[in-house]
Protein backbone atom coordinates (compact mmCIF):
# COMPACT_ATOMS: atom_id res chain seq x y z
CA UNK A 1 0.00 0.00 0.00
CA UNK A 2 3.04 2.37 0.86
CA UNK A 3 3.95 1.81 -3.13
CA UNK A 4 0.60 2.06 -4.27
CA UNK A 5 0.63 5.76 -2.28
CA UNK A 6 4.23 6.56 -3.49
CA UNK A 7 3.22 6.26 -6.94
CA UNK A 8 0.03 8.21 -6.50
CA UNK A 9 2.56 11.30 -5.69
CA UNK A 10 5.07 10.49 -8.39
CA UNK A 11 2.40 10.35 -10.78
CA UNK A 12 0.49 13.44 -9.31
CA UNK A 13 3.89 15.29 -9.80
CA UNK A 14 4.58 14.09 -13.39
CA UNK A 15 1.07 15.31 -14.47
CA UNK A 16 1.75 18.65 -12.50
CA UNK A 17 4.56 19.59 -14.62
CA UNK A 18 2.66 18.96 -17.63
CA UNK A 19 -0.48 20.96 -16.73
CA UNK A 20 -0.57 24.49 -18.60
CA UNK A 21 -3.59 25.75 -17.55
CA UNK A 22 -6.25 25.40 -14.35
CA UNK A 23 -8.69 22.96 -16.33
CA UNK A 24 -5.73 20.42 -16.18
CA UNK A 25 -4.47 21.38 -12.68
CA UNK A 26 -8.82 20.87 -11.73
CA UNK A 27 -8.77 17.70 -13.82
CA UNK A 28 -5.83 16.39 -11.79
CA UNK A 29 -6.84 17.36 -8.87
CA UNK A 30 -10.50 15.77 -8.94
CA UNK A 31 -8.23 12.97 -10.46
CA UNK A 32 -6.24 12.02 -7.63
CA UNK A 33 -7.50 13.38 -4.19
CA UNK A 34 -11.50 13.98 -5.33
CA UNK A 35 -13.97 12.12 -3.27
CA UNK A 36 -13.75 9.38 -6.05
CA UNK A 37 -9.99 10.23 -6.71
CA UNK A 38 -7.56 7.51 -6.60
CA UNK A 39 -5.47 8.40 -3.20
CA UNK A 40 -8.94 8.58 -1.34
CA UNK A 41 -9.99 5.28 -2.87
CA UNK A 42 -6.59 3.85 -0.81
CA UNK A 43 -8.01 5.23 2.35
CA UNK A 44 -11.21 3.97 2.16
CA UNK A 45 -9.09 0.68 1.55
CA UNK A 46 -7.59 0.96 5.25
CA UNK A 47 -10.16 -1.33 6.79
CA UNK A 48 -8.03 -4.43 5.17
CA UNK A 49 -5.06 -3.57 7.20
CA UNK A 50 -3.49 -5.06 10.19
CA UNK A 51 -3.97 -2.42 13.51
CA UNK A 52 -0.20 -1.80 13.26
CA UNK A 53 -0.18 -0.56 9.96
CA UNK A 54 -3.15 1.16 10.08
CA UNK A 55 -2.08 4.72 11.44
CA UNK A 56 1.37 4.49 9.69
CA UNK A 57 -0.50 4.08 6.07
CA UNK A 58 -3.12 6.70 7.51
CA UNK A 59 -0.10 9.28 8.69
CA UNK A 60 1.45 8.47 5.28
CA UNK A 61 -1.71 9.30 2.71
CA UNK A 62 -2.09 12.58 4.59
CA UNK A 63 1.40 13.61 4.37
CA UNK A 64 1.24 13.09 0.74
CA UNK A 65 -2.59 14.12 0.64
CA UNK A 66 -1.16 17.50 2.36
CA UNK A 67 1.98 17.96 0.21
CA UNK A 68 0.11 16.89 -3.20
CA UNK A 69 -2.41 20.14 -2.39
CA UNK A 70 0.06 22.13 -1.59
CA UNK A 71 1.88 21.11 -5.01
CA UNK A 72 -1.09 21.95 -6.70
CA UNK A 73 -1.87 25.60 -5.50
CA UNK A 74 1.97 26.09 -6.14
CA UNK A 75 1.11 25.18 -9.28
CA UNK A 76 -1.64 27.38 -9.49
CA UNK A 77 -0.31 30.59 -8.95
CA UNK A 78 2.43 29.85 -10.92
CA UNK A 79 0.08 29.55 -13.90
CA UNK A 80 -2.44 32.28 -12.88
CA UNK A 81 0.89 34.61 -12.36
CA UNK A 82 1.95 33.77 -16.24
CA UNK A 83 -1.31 34.13 -17.56
CA UNK A 84 -1.20 37.76 -15.83
CA UNK A 85 2.16 38.79 -17.05
CA UNK A 86 0.83 37.29 -20.75
CA UNK A 87 -2.27 39.74 -20.55
CA UNK A 88 -0.30 42.60 -19.57
CA UNK A 89 2.00 42.14 -22.40
CA UNK A 90 -0.67 41.88 -24.92
CA UNK A 91 -2.32 44.93 -23.41
CA UNK A 92 0.59 47.61 -23.42
CA UNK A 93 0.54 50.87 -24.87
CA UNK A 94 3.69 52.19 -26.79
CA UNK A 95 2.74 55.78 -25.44
CA UNK A 96 5.74 57.24 -27.51
CA UNK A 97 3.74 56.13 -31.21
CA UNK A 98 2.37 58.96 -32.50
CA UNK A 99 -1.21 60.07 -32.51
CA UNK A 100 -3.56 59.73 -34.80
CA UNK A 101 -5.08 63.48 -34.97
CA UNK A 102 -8.94 63.80 -35.92
CA UNK A 103 -9.49 66.86 -38.48
CA UNK A 104 -12.02 69.43 -36.70
CA UNK A 105 -14.64 70.96 -39.28
CA UNK A 106 -14.79 74.45 -39.13
CA UNK A 107 -17.31 77.11 -40.58
CA UNK A 108 -16.84 78.21 -43.98
CA UNK A 109 -16.04 82.07 -43.82
CA UNK A 110 -19.31 82.86 -46.17
CA UNK A 111 -20.88 81.20 -43.32
CA UNK A 112 -19.50 82.82 -40.37
CA UNK A 113 -20.07 86.15 -41.79
CA UNK A 114 -23.34 85.51 -42.94
CA UNK A 115 -23.87 84.62 -39.22
CA UNK A 116 -22.20 87.75 -37.91
CA UNK A 117 -24.36 89.74 -40.63
CA UNK A 118 -27.35 88.15 -39.33
CA UNK A 119 -27.22 88.66 -35.30
CA UNK A 120 -26.49 92.44 -35.80
CA UNK A 121 -29.59 92.73 -37.99
CA UNK A 122 -31.71 90.13 -35.43
CA UNK A 123 -30.26 92.70 -32.75
CA UNK A 124 -31.96 95.65 -34.55
CA UNK A 125 -35.45 93.82 -34.33
CA UNK A 126 -35.40 92.02 -38.01
CA UNK A 127 -36.91 88.97 -39.10
CA UNK A 128 -34.93 86.79 -41.51
CA UNK A 129 -36.72 85.08 -44.46
CA UNK A 130 -36.18 82.67 -46.74
CA UNK A 131 -37.15 82.97 -50.57
CA UNK A 132 -37.09 81.00 -53.80
CA UNK A 133 -33.55 80.39 -56.37
CA UNK A 134 -36.09 79.91 -59.15
CA UNK A 135 -37.65 82.35 -59.32
CA UNK A 136 -40.44 84.28 -61.76
CA UNK A 137 -39.73 86.96 -63.63
CA UNK A 138 -42.23 88.99 -62.55
CA UNK A 139 -40.69 88.90 -59.10
CA UNK A 140 -37.04 89.29 -60.14
CA UNK A 141 -37.78 91.94 -62.59
CA UNK A 142 -41.31 93.26 -63.29
CA UNK A 143 -42.68 94.06 -59.96
CA UNK A 144 -39.59 95.91 -59.25
CA UNK A 145 -40.35 97.99 -61.36
CA UNK A 146 -37.82 96.54 -64.38
CA UNK A 147 -40.66 95.96 -67.13
CA UNK A 148 -39.36 93.74 -70.51
CA UNK A 149 -37.11 95.85 -72.51
CA UNK A 150 -35.90 97.88 -69.61
CA UNK A 151 -31.94 97.98 -69.76
CA UNK A 152 -31.53 97.54 -65.85
CA UNK A 153 -31.64 93.99 -67.27
CA UNK A 154 -29.07 93.98 -69.08
CA UNK A 155 -26.72 94.49 -66.31
CA UNK A 156 -27.84 91.49 -64.66
CA UNK A 157 -26.77 88.31 -67.41
CA UNK A 158 -29.95 86.42 -66.54
CA UNK A 159 -29.90 82.72 -66.68
CA UNK A 160 -33.35 81.88 -67.91
CA UNK A 161 -35.27 78.75 -67.33
CA UNK A 162 -38.34 79.63 -69.79
CA UNK A 163 -39.78 83.04 -70.41
CA UNK A 164 -41.38 83.04 -67.21
CA UNK A 165 -39.01 81.62 -64.90
CA UNK A 166 -35.04 82.76 -64.33
CA UNK A 167 -32.69 82.04 -61.59
CA UNK A 168 -33.03 85.31 -59.14
CA UNK A 169 -30.24 87.69 -60.46
CA UNK A 170 -30.54 89.28 -57.14
CA UNK A 171 -32.60 89.07 -53.68
CA UNK A 172 -34.55 91.80 -54.30
CA UNK A 173 -38.15 89.84 -55.31
CA UNK A 174 -37.96 88.89 -51.56
CA UNK A 175 -39.10 92.96 -51.34
CA UNK A 176 -42.50 91.76 -53.08
CA UNK A 177 -42.71 88.17 -51.65
CA UNK A 178 -42.17 89.97 -48.54
CA UNK A 179 -44.75 92.78 -48.96
CA UNK A 180 -47.41 90.60 -50.27
CA UNK A 181 -47.30 88.46 -47.07
CA UNK A 182 -47.02 90.87 -44.60
CA UNK A 183 -48.83 94.32 -43.75
CA UNK A 184 -46.72 96.82 -42.09
CA UNK A 185 -44.79 97.27 -40.16
CA UNK A 186 -41.69 95.49 -41.57
CA UNK A 187 -38.66 94.81 -40.76
CA UNK A 188 -36.67 91.65 -42.55
CA UNK A 189 -33.77 90.67 -44.31
CA UNK A 190 -33.77 87.72 -46.69
CA UNK A 191 -30.51 86.38 -47.36
CA UNK A 192 -29.35 83.79 -50.32
CA UNK A 193 -27.68 82.53 -53.90
CA UNK A 194 -28.14 84.40 -56.22
CA UNK A 195 -27.07 83.53 -60.24
CA UNK A 196 -25.76 85.51 -63.26
CA UNK A 197 -24.26 83.85 -66.61
CA UNK A 198 -20.62 85.76 -65.36
CA UNK A 199 -17.53 84.21 -66.38
CA UNK A 200 -15.62 83.38 -63.25
CA UNK A 201 -13.14 85.66 -62.28
CA UNK A 202 -11.20 87.35 -59.49
CA UNK A 203 -13.92 89.63 -58.69
CA UNK A 204 -17.27 87.48 -60.42
CA UNK A 205 -18.69 84.32 -60.17
CA UNK A 206 -22.21 82.65 -61.48
CA UNK A 207 -23.34 81.98 -58.25
CA UNK A 208 -22.49 84.59 -55.11
CA UNK A 209 -24.84 85.52 -52.05
CA UNK A 210 -26.73 88.79 -51.37
CA UNK A 211 -29.11 89.75 -48.60
CA UNK A 212 -31.87 92.07 -48.88
CA UNK A 213 -33.40 94.15 -46.45
CA UNK A 214 -36.45 95.57 -45.92
CA UNK A 215 -38.31 98.44 -43.48
CA UNK A 216 -41.32 99.73 -44.26
CA UNK A 217 -43.58 101.48 -41.93
CA UNK A 218 -45.27 104.83 -41.34
CA UNK A 219 -42.71 107.64 -41.69
CA UNK A 220 -39.94 106.02 -42.44
CA UNK A 221 -37.06 107.93 -44.28
CA UNK A 222 -33.38 108.36 -45.64
CA UNK A 223 -31.95 109.50 -42.27
CA UNK A 224 -33.63 105.73 -41.23
CA UNK A 225 -31.68 104.13 -44.13
CA UNK A 226 -28.46 106.12 -43.56
CA UNK A 227 -28.71 105.28 -39.71
CA UNK A 228 -29.64 101.88 -40.27
CA UNK A 229 -26.55 100.87 -42.40
CA UNK A 230 -23.90 102.97 -40.49
CA UNK A 231 -24.75 101.01 -37.80
CA UNK A 232 -24.72 97.63 -39.45
CA UNK A 233 -21.47 98.62 -41.33
CA UNK A 234 -19.97 99.55 -38.00
CA UNK A 235 -20.92 96.79 -35.91
CA UNK A 236 -19.23 94.61 -38.36
CA UNK A 237 -16.13 96.49 -39.37
CA UNK A 238 -15.22 98.15 -36.40
CA UNK A 239 -16.41 101.76 -35.19
CA UNK A 240 -13.63 103.43 -37.01
CA UNK A 241 -14.68 102.36 -40.66
CA UNK A 242 -15.09 105.31 -43.04
CA UNK A 243 -18.62 104.74 -44.95
CA UNK A 244 -19.68 107.13 -47.80
CA UNK A 245 -22.94 107.18 -49.22
CA UNK A 246 -23.13 107.80 -53.06
CA UNK A 247 -25.92 108.66 -55.47
CA UNK A 248 -26.52 105.65 -57.80
CA UNK A 249 -29.87 104.60 -59.72
CA UNK A 250 -31.83 101.58 -59.35
CA UNK A 251 -35.16 101.34 -60.55
CA UNK A 252 -37.18 99.95 -57.62
CA UNK A 253 -35.66 102.51 -55.40
CA UNK A 254 -36.21 106.66 -55.62
CA UNK A 255 -33.90 107.89 -54.39
CA UNK A 256 -30.87 105.12 -54.76
CA UNK A 257 -27.40 104.94 -53.36
CA UNK A 258 -24.40 102.94 -53.23
CA UNK A 259 -22.57 102.07 -49.89
CA UNK A 260 -19.36 102.38 -50.09
CA UNK A 261 -16.40 101.55 -47.38
CA UNK A 262 -12.81 102.63 -47.49
CA UNK A 263 -10.47 100.15 -49.30
CA UNK A 264 -8.87 97.28 -46.73
CA UNK A 265 -5.75 97.36 -48.43
CA UNK A 266 -4.82 101.07 -48.72
CA UNK A 267 -7.34 102.50 -46.57
CA UNK A 268 -8.48 105.07 -48.81
CA UNK A 269 -5.21 105.83 -50.47
CA UNK A 270 -6.19 103.84 -53.43
CA UNK A 271 -4.26 100.61 -55.14
CA UNK A 272 -4.74 97.79 -57.30
CA UNK A 273 -7.85 96.01 -54.92
CA UNK A 274 -10.15 99.21 -55.18
CA UNK A 275 -8.76 99.57 -58.58
CA UNK A 276 -7.55 103.15 -57.28
CA UNK A 277 -11.02 104.51 -55.90
CA UNK A 278 -9.44 103.91 -52.43
CA UNK A 279 -13.37 102.60 -51.96
CA UNK A 280 -15.25 99.58 -52.34
CA UNK A 281 -18.74 99.14 -52.73
CA UNK A 282 -20.49 96.77 -50.64
CA UNK A 283 -24.09 97.88 -50.64
CA UNK A 284 -26.96 99.35 -53.14
CA UNK A 285 -29.68 100.39 -51.32
CA UNK A 286 -32.66 103.18 -51.55
CA UNK A 287 -36.40 104.34 -50.44
CA UNK A 288 -39.05 101.47 -52.06
CA UNK A 289 -40.26 103.30 -55.18
CA UNK A 290 -44.10 103.85 -54.52
CA UNK A 291 -44.98 101.65 -57.73
CA UNK A 292 -43.40 98.98 -56.27
CA UNK A 293 -44.89 99.30 -52.90
CA UNK A 294 -47.99 99.68 -55.28
CA UNK A 295 -47.33 96.60 -56.69
CA UNK A 296 -47.75 95.01 -53.38
CA UNK A 297 -51.14 96.33 -52.54
CA UNK A 298 -49.36 98.87 -50.06
CA UNK A 299 -50.35 102.10 -50.43
CA UNK A 300 -47.43 104.86 -51.22
CA UNK A 301 -49.38 107.56 -49.95
CA UNK A 302 -49.31 105.97 -46.06
CA UNK A 303 -46.64 104.14 -46.05
CA UNK A 304 -42.93 104.84 -47.06
CA UNK A 305 -39.67 102.26 -46.74
CA UNK A 306 -36.10 101.65 -47.47
CA UNK A 307 -34.38 98.91 -49.01
CA UNK A 308 -30.75 97.65 -49.74
CA UNK A 309 -29.23 94.60 -50.85
CA UNK A 310 -25.60 93.52 -49.58
CA UNK A 311 -23.18 91.06 -51.49
CA UNK A 312 -21.81 88.91 -48.78
CA UNK A 313 -18.65 87.89 -50.88
CA UNK A 314 -17.54 91.61 -50.95
CA UNK A 315 -18.24 91.78 -47.28
CA UNK A 316 -16.15 88.79 -46.34
CA UNK A 317 -13.65 89.43 -48.79
CA UNK A 318 -12.98 92.91 -47.18
CA UNK A 319 -13.41 91.67 -44.03
CA UNK A 320 -10.41 88.77 -44.55
CA UNK A 321 -8.40 90.66 -46.82
CA UNK A 322 -8.97 88.39 -49.72
CA UNK A 323 -8.68 88.97 -52.75
CA UNK A 324 -10.06 86.21 -55.30
CA UNK A 325 -13.38 85.48 -55.39
CA UNK A 326 -12.78 81.61 -56.62
CA UNK A 327 -11.52 80.59 -52.89
CA UNK A 328 -14.72 80.62 -51.42
CA UNK A 329 -15.93 77.91 -53.72
CA UNK A 330 -12.94 76.22 -54.51
CA UNK A 331 -13.04 74.22 -51.20
CA UNK A 332 -9.59 73.98 -50.64
CA UNK A 333 -8.79 72.55 -47.29
CA UNK A 334 -5.44 74.76 -47.25
CA UNK A 335 -7.48 77.92 -47.50
CA UNK A 336 -10.70 76.69 -45.53
CA UNK A 337 -8.20 76.34 -42.60
CA UNK A 338 -7.28 79.33 -41.77
CA UNK A 339 -10.29 80.38 -40.62
N1 LIG B 1 -30.59 94.13 -56.11
C1 LIG B 1 -29.52 95.06 -56.34
C2 LIG B 1 -28.40 94.36 -57.09
O1 LIG B 1 -28.36 93.16 -57.12
C3 LIG B 1 -29.00 95.57 -55.03
C4 LIG B 1 -29.97 96.48 -54.36
C5 LIG B 1 -29.95 97.81 -54.59
C6 LIG B 1 -30.93 95.99 -53.48
C7 LIG B 1 -30.81 98.69 -53.99
C8 LIG B 1 -31.81 96.85 -52.88
C9 LIG B 1 -31.74 98.19 -53.13
O2 LIG B 1 -32.74 96.43 -52.02
O3 LIG B 1 -32.60 99.03 -52.52
O4 LIG B 1 -27.57 95.03 -57.64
Amino acid sequence: MKEKIQKIKELVEKNLEQATDLEALENIRIKFLGKKGELTAVLKGMGSLSPEERPVIGALANEVRAFLESQIEAKKSQILKKERAEKIKSETLDVTMPGKKSELGKVHPLTSVMNSIKDIFLGMGFSIADGPEVEYDYYNFEALNIPPNHPARDTQDTFYINDKVVLRTQTSPMQVRIMEQQKPPIRVIAPGRVYRSDALDATHSPVFHQIEGLVVDKGVTMADLKGTLEMFIKSLYGEETKVRFRPHHFPFTEPSAEVDVACFACGGKGCRVCKGEGWIEILGCGMVHPKVLANCGIDPEIYSGFAFGLGLERIAMRKFDIDDIRLFFENDLRFLKQF
